[in-house]
């Protein structure tokens, strides 16, 4: 007798009618048909049940901030890291565990249980380092939070950001960051990127760096961070995050550029919903989408995640950590409207983003943990159109969150009288 069993499940790879057998939080059976019972069985009638989402790149250090201070009233980039050094010094630790747990509220509710987070390290009191540890520790039992030292300002730009970096690492943070764009020359950048993959091969560490988020296509730190990958011996740690002025580059460049990123093993986190808004802002008309090569570089064999980035803060006044609605823009602004680059784009918010972080028993195999998320849609494709409602979120077999079918009731003659949103395999709409 088990724990639990899902029952005609549909996966994202394809398969259908699959049960799913869970054992002290750990799933134990993969198999049409399980030939076993359990104390609690769960029909998902032909929907898919996916592993939980997963978000590469997020600041939840200044997410829920919306309107403190002040809003951002252009809505730009540069309002918004400047109402970021405004807010910096009103942020309280107790304000921001609050804010950030709320948060972690909704990534649950929306399946979401693996966050990867940049910490800014520039305040020398640290003090958004302390509240984020705090917080991995109380969201640990629900949620994995990856937390990144992230020197906002520039590692060599702002006075001290080295050593506080430095700290933040010895006090547990596990991924070195950087900007290298944001240094004052192109020098400066480079040399930042090497000294933060040195501080990262020392320590054992993983880096993934804010890297080239411009339109200017001479910005090319990707290039210095792939060639010290290979240096030292990085393989398969390395992220940059953004990689924007990819978008902007001269093609003959990228050709050299792709292959290498793809020797290197360093993986690219886009973030759609941020980019398309933050970039091309200098441009009148054809005015640039700005997010980097996705389809380009996962032909190139590049892993390539998307991320939320911000959710209600000084940079993005929108958002509510669905990562259906990441990998909805992300297909769009991409145009990856095919079969398979459709697919990718649900694999950019799922399997992708948790090999990049690394994550432990990630997947629906057996031996894996009991992670599940089912979803009111048929496959990946379904799930992305309609952002899908998570009908239930299963953390190590347990359920952790559950929303009521999206469902709308309708008073017409002669029509149905409820419609879901999704059409049946023959053509009509479903619905009684
Ligand atoms: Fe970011």
């Amino acid at each position: 007798m088990l724990e639990l069993i899902l029952r005609h499940c549909t996966l994202p790879d394809g398969r259908t009618g699959i049960d799913i057998g869970i054992e002290n939080g750990r799933i134990v059976a993969v198999e049409p048909a399980l030939a076993a019972q359990a104390a609690n069985e769960i029909d998902a009638a032909g929907q898919l049940v996916t592993p939980p989402f997963v978000d590469a790149h997020f600041h939840m250090d200044s997410t829920l901030s919306y309107g403190l201070p002040r809003v951002n009233q252009s809505g730009t980039l540069l309002e918004g890291i400047a109402l970021w050094g405004e807010l910096k010094p009103l942020l309280t630790q107790e304000a921001l565990v609050e804010r950030a747990l709320a948060y972690c509220d909704w990534a649950v509710a929306k399946g979401l249980l693996a966050i990867r987070s940049h910490v800014d390290v520039c305040d020398p009191r640290l003090l958004a380092v302390e509240a984020l540890l705090h917080v991995r520790e109380r969201v640990r039992p629900y949620l994995d939070l990856q937390l990144v030292a992230f020197p906002q300002d520039g590692v060599l730009r702002a006075p001290g950001a080295l050593e506080n970096l430095r700290r933040a690492l010895d006090m547990g943070v596990e991924v070195v960051g950087g900007i290298p764009h944001f240094e004052r020359t192109m020098a400066d950048g480079a040399a930042s990127v090497r000294l933060l993959c040195e501080l990262a091969a020392e320590r054992g560490l993983r880096v993934d760096m804010h890297c080239d988020e411009s339109d200017d296509p001479m910005s090319r730190h990707i290039e210095t961070l792939a060639s010290e990958t290979v240096r030292l011996g990085l393989h398969g740690r390395v992220a940059g995050s953004h990689l924007t002025s990819m978008h902007s580059m001269d093609n003959y460049y990228v050709s050299k550029l792709l292959p290498l990123m793809r020797e290197a093993g360093v993986a690219a986190i886009a973030n759609p919903l941020i980019n398309i808004t933050l970039q091309g802002r200098h441009d009148t008309y054809p005015k640039r989408r700005g997010m980097t090569r996705v389809p380009e570089l996962l032909a190139a064999g590049v892993p390539v995640a998307f991320g939320h980035d911000c959710v209600m803060d000084p940079w993005y006044s929108l958002g509510s950590g669905d990562m259906l609605e990441v990998a909805h823009m992300g297909l769009h602004v991409g145009q990856m409207t095919g079969q398979d680059a459709m697919r990718n784009c649900f694999a950019a918010v799922t399997t992708t983003p948790a090999q990049i972080l690394g994550l432990e028993g990630y997947g629906i195999l057996p031996g894996g943990r009991a992670d599940l998320v089912l979803l009111q849609a048929r496959d990946p494709v379904e799930a992305i159109r309609l952002r899908a409602t998570r009908l239930l979120v299963l953390r190590a077999g347990k359920t952790i969150a559950s929303t009521p079918a999206a469902t709308a009731t309708l008073q017409l003659p002669g029509r149905p009288t409820q419609v879901d949103f999704m059409v049946s395999r023959d053509g009509t709409q479903r619905g009684g």
